[in-house]
Formats: structure tokens, C-alpha cells, sequence
């Protein structure tokens, strides 16, 4: 062989590397260790929440609305919401959660205390000690700018801008609806919907069933699990297989798919990392400069794997 093509072998050999997509991202999977031991607001499972995994979900293929409820007990047994509301950061999502309308082709426009809201949020997020080792970081890697309110704008684009998603009607859309709050589509679907938060407030007021877990075979997750893929149905639509972080506080969630998005330009991102005992498919998809959809989907909990699809 010659030198040339040996090399244009090792060459091709790096870019298929780099391009497998399970093979574990080292960078960020340390940076967001270092954000998950920063995390002092994440709360503990079996002491300022409890869960109730149940059983595992049935298949459902989606747009359907008809599901055996292998979950007769609600996800959340009990929550500590004093606690939530007493920390900033989960308060002013609080607050946050209901500003929304659920159809993502139902228009959007920010009233004057919405506006007042998402900033008091963003300043909440910014005073944390995650968002600021995030933004150090973005800053050290020319993503972002070291200004704060630079930086708080950009989180703004990132996670507010309103946006079209569905129709050229006007904007009806943004990032934190579609992955903090959750949209129906058609009324039948549920897109984005992943933050625990709003899954606890939503079925505390009945208004989401959860169905059971989603897990490979022989596989259940534990209570104490923070990250868990799982089945429900919210006002009346079905999600087949959603995911999300459970405990983690807002500033982490954001902090964690903000790095994603900014440290990569395609569409759609695919990353492997390890946090914490989870090993984690985090897959964030843009939408211009804003966020279209961010989540995580757990691959292995210890020494546990979880195998099957998400979406
Ligand atoms: C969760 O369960 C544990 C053990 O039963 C209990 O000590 C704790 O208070 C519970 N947490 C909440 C928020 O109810």
C-alpha cells in the first residue's frame, strides 16, 4: 500500500470514529459532570420527591389515543412543593409553565408580564452556579460572549424567540414551550413535553394519565432514576415514548442542551455522555437560532441497559 492511500485510509478510519454514534462524548460528558455536581437545586428522590414506576408501557403507535393504562397509580407519589417553590429557579418555571397555549398552531404573543417573567427566569438562571460554569465554558470556546446581558440575550434567542412551527400564521412556538411545556398536535399527538415539572403539575391536576415505563427487555428502572423514558397520555393525546430528566433543576436542563445546541451547527445533534451513573443520548435539533427540541433518552443506569426507541 502506498503511503497516500495508507493515510487516506487512517483518514476515513478517524471520520468513521468520530461520526459513531454511540461512542461516548469525553468533553462534554466532563463538563456536564461538573455541572451535575454543581446542581445544588436538583432534588433527591425518596426525600424531596417520590416516584411510582409501576409497569412497563405497552406499544402504541403514534397519533393513536387508544392505550392500556399499565400505571394505575400516578408517576409522582408525593412532591415537596414548599421546597420547590422556596428555591428561585423552580418557582419562576412555575410561574413560567402556564403562559403557554398548548396547540403549536395556536399563535403566541408575549403580554408585557410574560416578558417580565421569562427575564426575572433568565436572571434567576444566571445567578446559579451551573449557569455560571456554563456560560465560563461557552465563553472559553468563543460560543458566547463573557457580557452577561450578551449572554442573557442569547439564552433569550435560544430558549423564548417565538417562532412558526406549524403553519405561516404567525409565530406558535418556541423552544421552552415545546420542550419545557409540551404542544398537541392535530390533538392527537403530543410534541416535545419534557420537563418533570410540568409532568408533576400537569397530572396533579389530571390533566396527564401516565401509562408505565419504557424499558427493554427484563428491564425496569429504579425510583431513584434521573433520567426515565415512559408512556402518557395529556388531554387526551398520547406521547408513545417521551423522556426526560427527573429532579434536575431548570438551570441544569437548560445549561446542558444550551452547550449542546451552541456547540454544534447541524440541524439535528445526537451526543453520548456519561452523567453521573447514566449513560444518556441527549438529542437537541434547531430551528434557525433557537431551539426546536431537546431531550434526553436514557441508554444505561448503572450497570443496567436500556434498550429501545424514543423519540
Ligand atoms: C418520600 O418517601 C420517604 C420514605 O417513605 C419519606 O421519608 C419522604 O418524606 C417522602 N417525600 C415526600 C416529599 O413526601
Amino acid at each position: 500500500m502506498s503511503a497516500r492511500i495508507l493515510l487516506l485510509a487512517l483518514f476515513l478510519c478517524g471520520l468513521n470514529a468520530s461520526r459513531d454514534e454511540s461512542s461516548v462524548n469525553q468533553e462534554l460528558s466532563n463538563i456536564f459532570n461538573e455541572l451535575w455536581r454543581l446542581d445544588l437545586n436538583r432534588m433527591t428522590p425518596g426525600i424531596d420527591y417520590n416516584i411510582s414506576v409501576q409497569n412497563k408501557a405497552g406499544f402504541v403507535t403514534q397519533g393513536s389515543t387508544v392505550v392500556r393504562d399499565q400505571a394505575p397509580q400516578p408517576l409522582f407519589s408525593s412532591v415537596d412543593e414548599d421546597k420547590m417553590k422556596r428555591t428561585t429557579t423552580f418557582f419562576l418555571l412555575m410561574k413560567l409553565l402556564d403562559n403557554y397555549e398548548r396547540s403549536a398552531s395556536v399563535s403566541e404573543q408575549y403580554t408585557p408580564e410574560e416578558i417580565t417573567e421569562i427575564s426575572l427566569f433568565l436572571d434567576a438562571v444566571l445567578e446559579t452556579q451551573v449557569m455560571k460554569r456554563a456560560h465560563k465554558y461557552l465563553v472559553s470556546k468563543g460560543k458566547s460572549s463573557s457580557d452577561l446581558t450578551t449572554f442573557k440575550n442569547q439564552l433569550n434567542w435560544i430558549w423564548f424567540h417565538l417562532y412558526n412551527r406549524q403553519r405561516d400564521t404567525g409565530p406558535d412556538s418556541c423552544g421552552f414551550e415545546h420542550v419545557f411545556v409540551g404542544e398537541t398536535r392535530t390533538g392527537s399527538e403530543i410534541a416535545g413535553f419534557h420537563n418533570w415539572v410540568q409532568f408533576y403539575l400537569q397530572e396533579k391536576n389530571t390533566h396527564l394519565d401516565y401509562k408505565g415505563f419504557k424499558a427493554g427487555h427484563q428491564d425496569s428502572p429504579d425510583s431513584d432514576d434521573h433520567v426515565l423514558n415512559l408512556q402518557f397520555s395529556w388531554h387526551g393525546a398520547v406521547k408513545p415514548v417521551g423522556s426526560a430528566f427527573i429532579g434536575t433543576s431548570p438551570e441544569f436542563e437548560m445549561a446542558v442542551f444550551t452547550i449542546v445546541f451552541l456547540m454544534n451547527t447541524e440541524r439535528s445533534t445526537k451526543v453520548v455522555v456519561d452523567i453521573d451513573q447514566c449513560q444518556l443520548e441527549l438529542l437537541v435539533v434547531r430551528h434557525g437560532n433557537s431551539i426546536g427540541t431537546a431531550f434526553p433518552k436514557l441508554l444505561s443506569s448503572n450497570s443496567r441497559h436500556v434498550r429501545q426507541q424514543s423519540h
